[in-house]
């Protein structure tokens, strides 16, 4: 059993201490997972040249979404992290979300690869639970639905303002009484058969 963490954050912040925590929940449980940080990673943005992606189902940029896609395949699990950002995800994950187009072209077109047996998890946080709640269920429908992913759950987890000096502070906030029982709860989504 291979999970695939993916954060969307473009700071090394809440989103990746919630990656990191319920990593080892996972491991606990005999579950392999790695995290990929997004933004460590060289993705060139999606031009919209869709006429040669239809045709070749790749990119015609290469970079590290070549491997990025690879592990998706290859995982049984995929966990996607990140901050809203006005209740959308930040650049970073959004460039991510456009080059996952050639899972979804090839889906529509040809030879195509099956993501319906995966599952999947959304995981936003946020300093407004409206603003959380909106990026969540947006990520969880027209991302991992399109994609045909199994979404076994979506949660989100509220900060405080960096703007008032709060940073990276999700597990002391008090703002999430909750949350390790809910990583927990993800972890045990994930791993059952
Ligand atoms: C540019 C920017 C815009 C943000 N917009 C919102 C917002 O509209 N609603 C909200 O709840 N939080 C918003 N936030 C707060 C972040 O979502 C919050 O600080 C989150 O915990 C950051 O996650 P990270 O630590 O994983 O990067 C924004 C933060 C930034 C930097």
């Amino acid at each position: 059993m291979k999970v695939l963490s993916i954060c969307g954050s473009p700071r090394r912040g809440n989103s990746e201490a919630i990656l990191n925590k319920l990593k080892e929940f996972l491991e606990e449980k005999g579950v392999e997972n790695k995290i990929i940080l997004l933004r460590t990673k060289n993705i060139h943005r999606c031009d919209g040249c869709v006429e040669y992606c239809n045709k070749h189902l790749k990119c015609r940029y290469r970079d590290d979404m070549d491997e990025i896609l690879e592990e998706i395949l290859q995982a049984d699990g995929l966990v996607f992290a990140m901050p809203n950002y006005f209740a959308m995800p930040p650049g970073i994950f959004k460039d991510f979300i456009d080059r996952c187009s050639v899972l979804y072209t090839s889906y529509e077109f040809t030879k195509k690869p099956d993501l319906s047996n995966k599952k999947a998890v959304v995981i936003t946080v946020g300093t407004d639970k409206e603003f959380v709640t909106a990026c969540k269920n947006y990520i969880a429908k027209w991302f991992c639905e399109t994609l045909r992913l199994k979404v076994v759950a979506k949660e989100g987890f509220l900060s405080r303002s960096e703007l008032k000096g709060n940073y990276n502070d999700i597990f002391e906030n008090s703002l999430n009484p909750d949350i390790l029982e809910r990583l927990r709860a993800i972890a045990e989504a994930l791993a059952s058969p």
